[in-house]
């Protein structure tokens, strides 16, 4: 049982819709196992309320708090400074209060390499890695590929406009990598699943139980490396499919735990227990699937 006491420092995570939010179970098991004097909650913050929430927040103290769905773009206008990492990919999800002066962080960019490195091994460094989708998770992969290094990025997207602008948009800046964009229709791109080191899907095609279709893995090369950003309560179909198949993948769940273990850092100043976050979130897994 958690006590506050006037010293309790408060965290928590904004969003619309927030009831679904696994962070307060993760973030409080960490906070817990850490004997720390904090705790974190959910609030619910529609659009409209964005401003009021972000000043109330700065007014009350409060020590740091995540941003999700539909605020990630919008509140960088509304913070006193954000990283390198956090403007170039035009999102924040972990927001820092230091004297009231609010810091913004992207750990869904930094959650993500390190699950990579550390759940499947993969180091991006001179890798191919082919991506599907074109949208906000995809900016945030591209950003931790791009800035580990890896060689060749290929887009693959439904709308093929947003693959390309967002192609130009990143190989201005990392003139040295190639980064390619291709259209879901065109089904040329199959022919690059066979040369990837990493696929990953950064689409919502999942979210209901369905199979990324658009992906076969028939001719991929052994060894290559799936990594599905998709999470549901049960393992998604797309990562069941490559595993199945004997290659190594991972899905949402491990990149939450990751993004949650770096926002953890950043607020507290000491490592979220290993592996903690991961668990419970898994543990949620078990006891939802049925
Ligand atoms: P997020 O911020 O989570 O990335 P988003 O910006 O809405 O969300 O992007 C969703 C991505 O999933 C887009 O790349 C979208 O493709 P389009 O840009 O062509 O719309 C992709 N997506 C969603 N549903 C899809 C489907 N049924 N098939 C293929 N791609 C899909």
């Amino acid at each position: 049982m958690m006590s506050f006491t006037g010293q309790t420092q408060i965290y928590g995570i904004i969003g619309d819709p927030i009831s679904h939010s696994l962070s307060p179970l993760m973030q409080n098991a960490a906070i817990a196992a850490a004997g720390l004097d904090a705790c974190y909650l959910p609030f619910h913050v529609p659009s409209a309320q964005l401003g009021v929430a972000v000043e109330g927040l700065r007014a009350l103290g409060i020590d740091g708090f995540n941003v999700t769905l539909p605020h990630k773009q919008q509140i960088l206008s509304r913070l006193d400074w954000v990283d390198e990492n956090a403007t170039l990919i035009g999102a924040v999800n972990t927001v820092v209060c230091r004297q009231r002066c609010l810091h913004g962080y992207n750990t869904d960019c930094s959650g993500f390499l390190r699950a990579l490195r550390e759940d499947l091994q993969f180091e991006p460094a001179g890798r191919n890695v082919l991506l599907f989708g074109a949208g906000g998770a995809c900016r945030a992969a591209l950003v931790a590929l791009l800035r580990s290094q890896a060689q060749n990025l290929w887009l693959v997207n439904r709308r093929l406009d947003k693959a390309q602008g967002l192609a130009q948009e990143f190989q201005e800046l990392f003139p040295d990598q190639q980064i390619s964009a291709h259209s879901l229709q065109d089904t040329t791109y199959r022919q690059l699943l066979s040369q990837a080191d990493l696929i990953v899907n950064t689409t919502s095609v999942g979210l209901r139980g369905e199979d990324l279709e658009c992906c076969p893995l028939e001719r991929v090369k052994a060894g290559t490396v799936v990594y599905d950003m998709v999470y549901t309560v049960v393992e998604t179909a797309f990562v069941h499919r490559a595993r199945r198949q004997g290659l190594s993948a991972a899905d949402g769940l491990n990149m939450l735990a990751a993004q949650g273990e770096d926002a953890f850092f950043l607020w507290h100043d000491i490592l979220a227990e290993k592996g903690l976050m991961k668990k419970s979130l898994h543990a949620w897994r078990r006891t939802h699937s049925h």
